[in-house]
């Protein structure tokens, strides 16, 4: 079989084989219903609430401030929305580079005229210009939600949450966070860096996909975002994806405890990567910040050239998964709502490298090998598999 590189980790990640075991009694011998009160009912029961003293206690929350959910999708949708049906929000401050479940909740509550919206200035490297935040804040005493994510999934840029949390507070706003691509990746006390709902997702951090959890803080009070029985104490009805549940704490577990190993694992990968690329494509620059960034993304923004329209496609063919940060549709490729947002050329091309646990050296060097071919000969020297 030929070979494939996996460089696509903040779309995906691969599950541990640790949680794949702590998970499989819920896939088999232990189905009780949650809600039951028999002895089935009352094992599964049992591990959902362990799990979720587990979640709550990695990021310092209390147990009754974690509420499980499919994933950051549903976990930022429910935030935003919550905040204005709930909380009564008025005005939602957010960014032009958040991720699409972040940017299509916002619109959908302003195209409904259930909210005001505003958006704070970003610098090239997708971050937001705080000055600007501060004055957006300062000018409507209108009760606000800030929306802004702490790491930027395409770019990688990272954002300031303590000075954010500060900010907020200071002007009395609610704040929500996307916090997906850090969650298990970066130490995040709720205690020490006050914030209203954050989001987390499993298969993130090497858990099961379809999982995730809602931080929210006990003085918000809300109403159920899925109407039905009484599961996550009514906030969110519906029969709970227990092994989901075990597998995500058993993988959150585990990625705090080896954080440091990972992160200086993957930190020496990246800058490895980096330097390669500079080598075989000196017109290359990095549109995430250089130094306010995840340790497991680089954006690589690559020169103009016969090979930029295709570079995807052709790393797919060569055997690495990458991601272009584009958006598909009838056919044509088109820049991302967040580069077009930095103002990057759409005549160059954007790719995100994506690193993980299990990524090596071996992986970066084959990754290299084949860009310098494809850079070097165009596309059309790439042939397709027979
Ligand atoms: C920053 C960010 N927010 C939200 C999501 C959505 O998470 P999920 O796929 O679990 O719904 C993602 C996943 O791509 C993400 O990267």
């Amino acid at each position: 079989m030929s070979r494939r590189v996996y460089l696509d980790n903040a779309a995906t990640t691969p599950i541990r084989q640790e949680v794949l075991e702590a998970m499989m009694p819920f896939l088999t011998s232990n189905f009780g219903n949650p809600s039951s009160i028999h002895q089935d009912g009352r094992t599964t029961r049992a591990a959902i609430e362990g799990a979720r003293k587990m979640v709550a206690g990695l990021i310092g929350a209390s147990t009754g401030e974690i509420f499980f959910t499919s994933g950051g999708t549903e976990s930022n949708n429910m935030a935003i929305k919550c905040a204005v049906t709930d909380l009564g929000v008025k005005r939602i401050i957010t960014s032009p580079a958040e991720h699409h479940c972040v940017k299509n909740s916002v619109e959908h509550l302003h195209n409904r005229h259930m909210v005001g919206v505003d958006l704070v200035r970003i610098d090239r490297y997708g971050l937001p210009d705080f000055a600007h935040l501060e004055e957006l804040l300062s000018s409507s005493d209108a009760p606000t939600l800030v929306s802004l994510m702490h790491a930027n999934n395409e770019l990688g840029s990272l954002l300031d949450l303590d000075a954010l949390s500060t900010l907020c507070k200071k002007y009395g706003a609610w704040l929500h966070s996307d916090t997906v691509q850090t969650i298990g990746h970066y130490q995040i006390n709720v205690q020490q860096t006050p914030i209203d709902f954050l989001s987390g997702a499993a298969h993130k951090f090497y858990g099961p996909k379809g999982i995730g959890f809602i931080y929210i803080h006990n003085r918000c009070h809300i109403e159920p975002f899925i109407d039905g029985g009484s599961q996550e104490r009514n906030m969110r009805a519906g029969t709970e994806n227990i092994s989901g549940i075990v597998g995500l704490a058993k993988a959150m577990q585990l990625a705090y405890t080896e954080l440091s190993e990972d992160v200086a694992l993957i930190s020496e990968l990246k800058a490895y990567m980096k330097e390669r690329i500079s080598e075989i494509c000196p017109d290359v620059y990095f549109n995430g910040h250089p130094t306010q960034s995840l340790y497991t993304v680089l954006n690589v923004s690559f020169p103009p050239g016969p090979y930029a329209e295709l570079l995807i496609m052709s790393l797919d063919i060569a055997g690495i998964s990458a991601s272009g940060g584009s958006a598909c549709s009838s056919g044509a490729e088109s820049q991302s709502h967040v580069l077009n947002a930095i103002g990057h050329p759409t005549n160059r091309k954007a790719v995100r490298f994506s690193f993980s646990r299990n990524t090596t050296r071996e992986d970066i060097d084959f990754t290299i090998d084949q860009l310098a071919g494809i850079l070097a000969m165009g596309v059309h020297a790439v042939s397709l598999p027979a």
